[in-house]
């Protein structure tokens, strides 16, 4: 293995392991690294300021572990600070907008597309700012919905349960009236409501979540800069985070499909 060879992968907690998933999938003979920033989530109510100085810190972990490339798998992360983490880093940098905006270029018919994230993406109209870059004539609505991230976060992702329901109506309503046929789920935890976010909007609007559109894009970049690891032994991949790693262990366990007890290492990020 030469000295720079992982993919370091980093969220604001949690939700980027749904992209993990991807790639491991995707990529099965990279290994991966990944940095959950349990003890600072969330991001998407917090200043730009802030999450600059969060973001970079989380980059600067990655770059400490020999990554050849930095995925930010978080959609705040990746609106607020990934134009600058792509000019700054000394290796290859994706954040999740680029990729999700093409494949709903792809997937729209009509021209009319939602966006739905944090309050910090949605302030930095991120993929609005894409989409016109891809269509000038795209006609783009964005929403923030600041609930969605703790309603997931406290297990209430079933699309039958009356609270998800009322939720997803109180934001969504005017995005179902707009005649939108693509919904870009614009944040890491929004792929756990996709049934109920499906119901309520209805089958003419397709839905586009992040993580494996990003995994896919990476193994593009990579393999365009001859950077893809091309041995077959299976590398485990290795997982820290800002917080406790307790509760980590578990729900990752579930993301990942796999044991993960004991594989999770807490770290000082404020010193990065
Ligand atoms: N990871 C964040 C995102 O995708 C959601 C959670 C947070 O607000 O930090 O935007």
């Amino acid at each position: 293995m030469s000295s720079r060879d992982a993919i370091g992968v980093f969220d604001s907690g949690l939700g980027g392991l749904s992209a993990v998933k991807e790639f491991l999938n995707v990529l099965p003979n990279e290994k991966i690294i990944y940095f959950g920033d349990t003890g600072r989530v969330p991001y998407g109510n917090r200043s730009r300021d802030t999450i600059m100085k969060y973001a970079f810190q989380d980059a600067e972990f990655l770059m400490n572990n020999n990554v050849k490339m930095v995925v930010a798998a978080c959609g705040t992360v990746s609106s607020v600070a990934g134009d600058k983490l792509e000019r700054s880093l000394p290796v290859l940098y994706t954040g999740v907008v680029n990729p999700t905006a093409f494949i709903a270029d792809q997937k729209t018919k009509n021209g009319k597309i939602g966006v739905i994230g944090t309050a910090a993406t949605i302030a930095s109209h991120s993929y609005k700012l894409r989409l016109k870059k891809l269509n000038p004539d795209y006609i783009v609505y964005e929403q923030a919905c600041p609930l969605f991230v703790p309603l997931v976060e406290s297990g209430f992702i079933c699309r039958d349960d009356q609270i998800v329901r009322l939720v997803i109506k109180r934001y969504l309503s005017d995005l179902k009236e707009s005649g939108i046929d693509t919904l870009i789920l614009g944040c890491t935890h929004y792929p756990l409501l996709r049934d109920a976010i499906s119901d309520y909007m209805g089958d003419s609007v397709t839905l586009v979540d992040s993580g494996y559109e990003t995994a896919v894009y990476s193994a593009k970049i990579l393999k365009e800069q001859n950077l893809l690891n091309d041995d077959k032994a299976s590398k485990n991949p290795e997982f820290f985070v800002s917080d406790t790693p307790d509760g980590f262990e578990s729900v990752a366990g579930l993301f990942l499909g796999r044991n993960m007890e004991h594989t999770v290492t807490q770290i000082d990020i404020e010193q990065y």
